[in-house]
């Protein structure tokens, strides 16, 4: 094979001229492992980006999509439909809590959070509310790239360069090692953090608040779970203000917590929920906003008849191969039973295979729900928020691709894994995490 050349592309949240001197290249994926160009086996203990949820390669998924390119690869989806996109969005709904039954379709979870954000202007202003235009975020919180996900997301890098041009304010982060360090499962300690949105509604007044915006748990910001009761905080103090709720489900949704979306797991449901990457198992891209039916009235009763209600959509909304892909991928998820698998015994496993590691020195917590979980490492002072990333270079000689955020490592496998994978994980986690101490 001739000299790979990797100028042109100019690579995402990566740096660039230090990948590009040594490029690590995967050529194929199949179930929970990848192989590299120079014929490595890695274990992918992140499923891809958060999203190969039914594992990589599926044959079922790919088929539908070849189908359905051969058949109806693209129409106008403005002013314009096509079955399986009604069909698709009637199935999707079947899995969404109780009252969202409601979708819109975009093609990823950056476009997921910006619809909801917008969806949740045009409601206020379709009920008379339309200076309520403060979204609430939260610190560490990611929702994607674009103007709206980077007001309300939480991640300075992110913003820094660009502003966060909505009115925005935004929630403390709820990780705290000093006190919850170890917990399984939800921490202890910290629901009063939801409290200080009541301070925030002081502050700003209800009158001004659109809505409220976080992930159920923080992937990005470095699995960072919420302290038990606060997200039934967080809705109560909503309801008490008239606050729209919004859960950022691209992570949190299809599986990853033990139920199809994290709201089911925790019993609260928002009143929106955006999704992506599992959702068509990060085969094609796709994202969607699930709404609940009050929103979706209020805005359609609010507009003229025959006229545009929301000025919003993209080209490629409910793209026919997308939602092929999405068709397919349900029906392992429905049938393989992967949409509760991570909430039991191999979540159970999962739990104990990463704490197992709590007794190497340099392990200063272990964070864990359902199918994903963080390991932090003790950063010496020349190396704080780094320490992940070389972790997670050393994994990926080892054979794990692991993420590095911060100074955890950061993992959410397939929820295909087996027990036996997960040991391999946990044991090639250990040397790495030995040899950085
Ligand atoms: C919670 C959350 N929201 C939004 C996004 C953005 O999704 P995408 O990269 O598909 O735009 C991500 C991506 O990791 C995410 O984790």
């Amino acid at each position: 094979m001739s000299e790979l050349n990797t100028d042109a592309f100019w690579m995402p949240f990566t740096p660039n001229r230090a990948y590009k001197a040594a490029p690590r290249i995967v050529e194929r994926a199949e179930g929970i492992y990848l192989t590299t160009d120079t014929g490595r086996q890695i274990i992918d203990a992140t499923a891809g980006l958060w999203c190969s949820n039914a594992g990589h390669c599926r044959a079922e998924i790919a088929d539908a999509i070849h189908r359905q390119a051969q058949t109806l690869d693209y129409s106008s989806i403005f002013n314009f439909g096509h079955e399986l996109g009604f069909q698709y969005a009637e199935r999707l709904i079947k899995h969404t809590p109780d009252g969202l039954n409601k979708v819109f379709f975009g093609n990823s979870g950056s476009e997921a959070v910006e619809t909801a954000l917008k969806i949740a202007l045009q409601y206020q202003r379709a009920r008379g509310k339309g200076e309520r235009k403060i979204l609430i975020g939260r610190e560490k919180g990611y929702h994607g790239v674009n103007f709206g996900g980077i007001s309300v997301g939480g991640l300075p890098p992110n913003f820094q360069a660009f502003g966060q041009p909505l009115q925005v304010a935004h929630l403390p982060h709820t990780l705290d090692i000093e006190r919850n360090a170890f917990s399984r499962g939800l921490p202890e300690h910290g629901v009063e953090l939801a409290d200080e949105l009541e301070r925030l509604v002081n502050f700003h007044g209800a009158e001004r608040i659109a809505a409220v915006m976080v992930e159920p748990f923080a992937g990005a910001g470095g699995v960072i779970l919420p302290p038990k009761g606060y997200l039934k905080r967080l809705r109560e103090i909503c309801d008490k203000h008239d606050l729209l709720l919004i859960f950022d489900e691209v992570i949190t949704g299809w599986g990853r917590m033990g139920s199809a979306f994290a709201s089911i797991e925790f019993d609260v449901i928002p009143d929106m929920i955006t999704s992506a990457k599992g959702i068509t198992n990060a085969t094609v891209p796709l994202g969607a906003v699930f709404v609940k039916d009050g929103i979706y009235n209020t805005v359609m009763d609010a507009a003229p008849e025959g006229t545009v209600e929301f000025f919003h959509g993209y080209t490629y909304s409910a793209h026919p191969v997308a939602c092929a892909a999405g068709m397919a991928t349900l029906d392992i998820y429905e049938r393989e039973g992967l949409l509760t698998r991570a909430g039991g015994d191999i979540g159970k496993h999962w739990e104990n295979a990463l704490h197992s590691l709590a007794d190497m020195d340099n392990v200063i917590d272990v964070r864990n729900y359902g199918l994903a979980g963080a390991v932090e490492l003790r950063a010496p002072e020349n190396l704080k928020g780094k320490v992940g990333g070389k972790a997670s270079a050393m994994a990926w000689e080892a054979g794990v691709m692991a993420r590095g955020i911060g100074d955890a490592i950061c993992m959410s496998p397939p929820l295909i894994i087996e027990a036996h994978e997960i040991d391999t994980i946990v044991e090639k986690l250990r040397g790495v995490i030995g040899s950085l101490a």
